[in-house]
């Protein structure tokens, strides 16, 4: 195994139960959320993760963060097993590892100055207070392109962009060296989408940061992401460096995301056949048998019903798809 692995999820399973009864709660089923993923974060990596909504990616990306407890696997950082440490060790831990989540309206409170929201974190682990804190809020403003003296203003006083800015700066408070960022520009609009994901893959860059960008849209990850993991229906069913990932998709479900991507230019778009998937994502409470994703493939052999193709490493792009098997 490589030295240089910051994040490592080994054979993570996440079931949410479904149960019955009032006094006495039976489990009658469970709804298999995140189903045997593993993949690795390099350090200074960003790993975009994509696949449609209900594919399970918040989930994997919360039992990372230890915001959920996971069924079974592990999750190493930095050579801890965080799914497993005792919560005084996560605690002391959590500065290191931090959430970027889609609504930074929801997730500031408004009765708060931006000082008070983004030293916050700095308080709870007490690592700053008085003139320190102050400055090193001011800090934090002028890194997401934010003036200082914005500090003793309220959420509702800016914009979406903006918010989401102050929310970037809150969890960059405790200078963590890995951020989970899920669907972080999804609730902006389009024409402030891009340059929130530039402030991101500039800040990855100035402070060395590990990222996991999850988003719903293939396009938008492209560019930020070193390598690209697609996820359906609880399982990674392809992982690849971004260019071999668009260049050379493997499995049917990659190609047919690429294939809903726009092209800029009217006229290849006119003129390009696409690929549309059938159906919907069925549901993680009784996914299909075999391949998961079999129901809706243009491209399904015999096998794909009956059994669950393994995930395989191909010289670093991994697939999990019985036409390569
Ligand atoms: N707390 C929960 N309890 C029960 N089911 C959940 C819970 N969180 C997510 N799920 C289910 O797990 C599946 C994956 O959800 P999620 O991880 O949010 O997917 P994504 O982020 O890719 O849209 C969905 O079917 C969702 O309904
Ligand atoms: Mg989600």
């Amino acid at each position: 195994m490589e030295n240089n692995i910051l994040v490592e999820v080994k054979n993570l399973y996440k079931y949410f139960p479904i149960t019955r009864g009032i006094l006495i709660q039976r489990k009658i089923a469970d709804i298999k959320a995140v189903d045997n993923v593993s993949f690795f974060i390099r350090r200074g990596e960003t790993l975009g993760l994509v696949g449609e909504s209900g594919s399970g990616k918040t989930t994997v990306g919360k039992c990372i963060l230890r915001l959920h407890d996971v069924t079974y696997g592990q999750v190493v950082f930095d050579g801890v097993d965080l799914a497993h440490i005792p919560r005084g060790q996560l605690r002391a831990m959590r500065p290191k590892f931090q959430p970027i989540f889609q609504d930074p309206y929801s997730s500031l409170d408004p009765r708060h100055t931006v000082e008070s929201i983004v030293g916050e974190p700095l308080v709870v682990h007490g690592i700053a207070k008085g003139k320190q804190l102050k400055d090193r809020v001011a800090e934090l403003l002028t890194m997401v392109e934010l003036e200082p003296e914005m500090a003793q203003r309220y959420p509702h006083m800016f914009s979406g962009g903006q918010r989401q800015r102050i929310g970037i700066a809150r969890s960059l408070a405790t200078n963590p060296s890995f951020l989970v960022c899920d669907e972080p520009v999804s609730a902006l609009d389009v024409s402030i989408q891009a340059q929130i994901v530039n402030l991101l893959d500039n800040l990855q860059e100035s402070m060395n940061l590990t990222m996991l960008f999850i988003s719903h849209d293939l396009s938008l990850v492209r560019h930020i992401s070193d390598r690209i993991a697609v996820m359906y229906l609880g399982k990674l069913v392809e992982l690849a460096s971004s260019n071999d990932l668009y260049n050379d998709p493997l499995h049917p479900y990659t190609r047919a995301l690429i294939s809903a991507v726009p092209i800029p230019d009217p006229a290849v778009e006119r003129n390009r056949k696409r690929m549309l998937l059938p159906g919907e994502i069925p549901s993680p409470l009784n996914p299909p048998a075999g391949c998961r994703f079999h129901p809706r493939c243009p491209e399904r052999l015999e096998i794909c019903s009956k059994d669950v193709p393994k995930y395989q490493d191909r010289s670093g792009h991994f697939v999990a798809c019985h036409l390569y098997q």
